[in-house]
């Protein structure tokens, strides 16, 4: 089968389309024909070798991608309720080829394109697990930090949906996205506890925040807040925070899956995508999430 791979750690000129062994499902996986796959910022880093677990010795070649939508092929065993020829979306490893396993999945409902599914996996997950663990509830005001990328619109949408009122961070430019969304928007940087109070001046509502930017608004969120515990980063590994740091690694929210779907479905939850390239221009996909100002999601067709 095709697959994109690389052989070296380095820039997106590394990534080629090539030859590969087809994996097959392994207990509690399915494996699919691939039909789109997300790009998201871990995919650079892993690839750049800014990020990587395998160690600085790269085990050649490395197929890249952790987020797939497209038809199942193989069952694996014990798994209950998919069958070969359902359309699904969901997470795995070395996705972005021909044929690809899913360890953690859902079924995509007929109204959800494949572009659609791939796109909110990890997204839709990280979302969930923020909301989870902040303990969201309707009545509070989410303060989002970086909300118009991958993980920020969808976030503004789920607590929505929770009942919160959402204030989000962009560039100028994407305000209107965000007011689309339902989010009050503000810009990022400096000074941004004092601009959310100008916004909410006189709700006395309870704050909750989420830091998805990594840029150093930790110490601003947690005096809005007034508490270290209604503040998480996924973003700011420098140890130095009192937020909490939420990693995949501590548990993951894929409940999100199946419910995000259907909120899909039912048109009330708008899966934002900057791009859709076809994957012999995954190089130019991963220099855009590179530059960290993508809006929402970027998608590669495999055909
Ligand atoms: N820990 C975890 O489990 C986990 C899971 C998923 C993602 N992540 C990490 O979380 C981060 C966000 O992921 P993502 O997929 O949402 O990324 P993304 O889609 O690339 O996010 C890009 C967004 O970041 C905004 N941004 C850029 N500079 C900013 C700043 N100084 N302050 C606030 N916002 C800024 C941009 O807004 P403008 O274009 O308007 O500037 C852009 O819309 C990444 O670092 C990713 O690796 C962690």
């Amino acid at each position: 089968m095709r697959a994109l791979q690389h052989h070296t750690y380095g820039g997106p000129d590394v990534l080629a389309l090539g030859e590969a062994e087809e994996p097959h499902a392994g207990p509690g996986e399915v494996r699919i024909a691939t039909r789109a796959v997300a790009v998201n910022p871990i995919d650079a880093k892993l690839r750049s070798g800014a990020f990587a677990p395998e160690g600085r010795r790269l085990r050649a070649p490395r197929i890249p991608g952790l987020d797939a939508a497209g038809v199942v092929d193989e069952v694996g065993e014990g798994v209950q309720g998919y069958a070969e020829g359902d359309r699904v979306f969901g997470a795995g490893t070395s996705v972005t080829a021909e044929r690809s396993t899913l360890t953690a999945f859902a079924h995509l409902p007929d109204e959800v394109t494949f572009e659609q599914g791939a796109a909110v996996v990890t997204v839709a997950e990280t979302a969930m697990r923020i909301l989870d663990r902040l303990d969201a509830r309707d009545g509070q005001v989410l303060v989002v930090d970086g909300a118009s990328g991958g993980v920020g619109t969808t976030l503004v949408q789920l607590a929505m949906l929770r009942g919160l009122t959402v204030v989000g961070t962009a560039s100028e430019a994407k305000h209107d996205l965000l007011r689309r969304l339902g989010a009050l928007p503000t810009t990022y940087g400096p000074g941004l506890a004092q601009r959310v109070r100008e916004l909410l001046a006189g709700q006395g509502a309870e704050l909750v925040a989420a830091d998805l930017a990594g840029k150093g608004s930790v110490a601003e969120l947690i005096e809005l807040t007034g508490d270290p515990t209604r503040v998480v980063t996924i973003a700011d590994f420098s140890g130095e925070t009192d937020a909490v740091v939420s990693e995949g690694s501590q548990g993951r929210a894929w409940h999100a899956l199946g419910e995000v779907a259907a909120l899909v479905a039912d048109g009330r939850f708008e899966v934002i995508i900057d791009q859709v390239l076809p994957w012999t221009e995954a190089a130019a996909a991963h220099t855009a999430i590179e530059s960290g100002h993508t809006t929402g999601k970027i998608v590669l067709t495999v055909d």
